[in-house]
């Protein structure tokens, strides 16, 4: 089974090519693109040991000739130290202008690839091999590329979209079960911000989703990203609509700094909680109906995710704590705290207008539990 969604940029459009068996056809994917039969794989320890041998026996079964360098497996990887090891890799391999670099990975390995990718030789063309469901449906569409600074998460990166991507369903098996929960906060998003009829689909399908079923698996990952493309062709640089793509992220952001960005609180796990968090502050405003955030958290617990503030193990920072996290956040536009907020499930919005007292009350009260 096999879907296909293009992303059709002017003059970088590229395809994400989603199904089962996609690592084990992979030189009969990326042929094509080749000038030479030679790529160059950056990936991490961890897939390393699952994934890169089935990917180099499809690459060579098209004598498609493959090195390949480990990086420590982690969000340490997303540094300058790593990505000089890995441009200077790049080089010593003899990697041309004309060549394919490969990130097999989730969405460190994707955004330090794609951004030794885009600054190599002023920019070569890369493939990415999403291996986690977040990167599948997110951080591997779309081309936003780069590593952390010390100041902050994603600071220093570039725009550089792939000329594929492979999303090869099989691999999510090999994801144990918060991690791939985790990344289905982010499936979930996508039916939150635009689309209500995807939501109810995930109402039902989501548990056998969730149990391995890969006709569900495969439809989410399409209709996931469908949407991003669709907003992406829109707005690529984020100038406008593409900041809909952080419904969730100002609360997850703020819960993620919170909590030292440690296993305590996965990304998609943030932004879980965020966009049940946004769904009570679009409610509390007057924007969206009480039923709607109570939908929103009811699909989050049946499906056994974080839902609340309460499954965050340890302390959190006070209401104002959380708020002074909030400012830092990269959608802080001239001082002011931009939101995602939804008239209803499928219909969020961009705004600026939001009253700094209904987020410290809706932090408050989910703090004391009371939401
Ligand atoms: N992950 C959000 C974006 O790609 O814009």
């Amino acid at each position: 089974m096999r879907e296909t969604v293009t992303v059709d940029l002017p003059g970088r459009a590229y395809e994400v090519r989603i199904g089962t068996g996609l690592l084990a056809q992979a030189g009969v994917e990326i042929e094509p693109l080749l000038s030479r039969p030679k790529v160059a794989i950056l990936t991490d320890e961890t897939v390393a040991a699952l994934h890169l041998a089935t990917l180099e026996a499809g690459l060579a079964l098209q004598g498609i000739e493959a090195d390949a360098l480990a990086l420590p497996a982690g969000e340490v990887t997303k540094s300058w130290g790593p990505l000089e090891r890995s441009v200077g890799w790049l080089l010593e391999q003899k990697v041309e202008r004309g060549d394919i670099v490969v990130a097999l990975g989730g969405g460190v390995i994707g955004d330090l690839a794609g951004f030794a990718a885009a600054i190599l030789r002023r920019g070569v063309r890369f493939v990415q091999i999403p291996t986690s469901l977040l990167a599948q449906v997110d951080s591997s569409v779309g081309g936003k590329t780069g590593i952390n600074a010390a100041q902050g998460k994603n600071l220093i990166g570039a725009f550089h979209q792939p000329s594929l991507v492979l999303a090869d369903t099989d691999v999510l098996d090999t994801l144990v079960p918060r991690d791939f929960l985790a990344g289905y906060g982010e499936v979930v998003k996508y039916g939150l911000l635009g689309d209500a009829s995807f939501f109810e689909w995930l109402e039902t399908q989501g548990p056998a989703l969730a149990a391995g079923d890969v006709r569900a698996r495969i439809e989410a990952v399409r209709r996931s990203v469908q949407m991003k493309a669709d907003i992406v062709m829109r707005d690529e640089t984020e100038q406008g609509d593409r900041a809909l793509l952080n419904l969730g992220h100002t609360f997850g952001h703020a819960l993620e700094a919170a909590t030292g960005y440690s296993n305590r609180l996965l990304h998609g796990e943030g932004v879980a909680i965020g966009c049940a968090l946004a769904f009570e502050l679009s409610s509390r405003m007057g924007l969206c109906s009480q039923e709607e955030p109570s939908r929103v958290r009811a699909h989050l617990k049946a499906m056994g995710m974080k839902t609340d503030m309460a499954d965050i193990p340890g302390d959190l920072p006070d209401a104002d704590g959380l708020l002074g996290l909030m400012s830092q956040d990269k959608k802080v536009v001239q001082g002011t705290l931009r939101f995602i907020l939804a008239r209803g499930i499928g219909r969020s919005f961009i705004t600026s207008d939001v009253p700094r007292e209904a987020v410290r009350g809706v932090l408050r009260d989910a703090l004391a539990n009371r939401l």
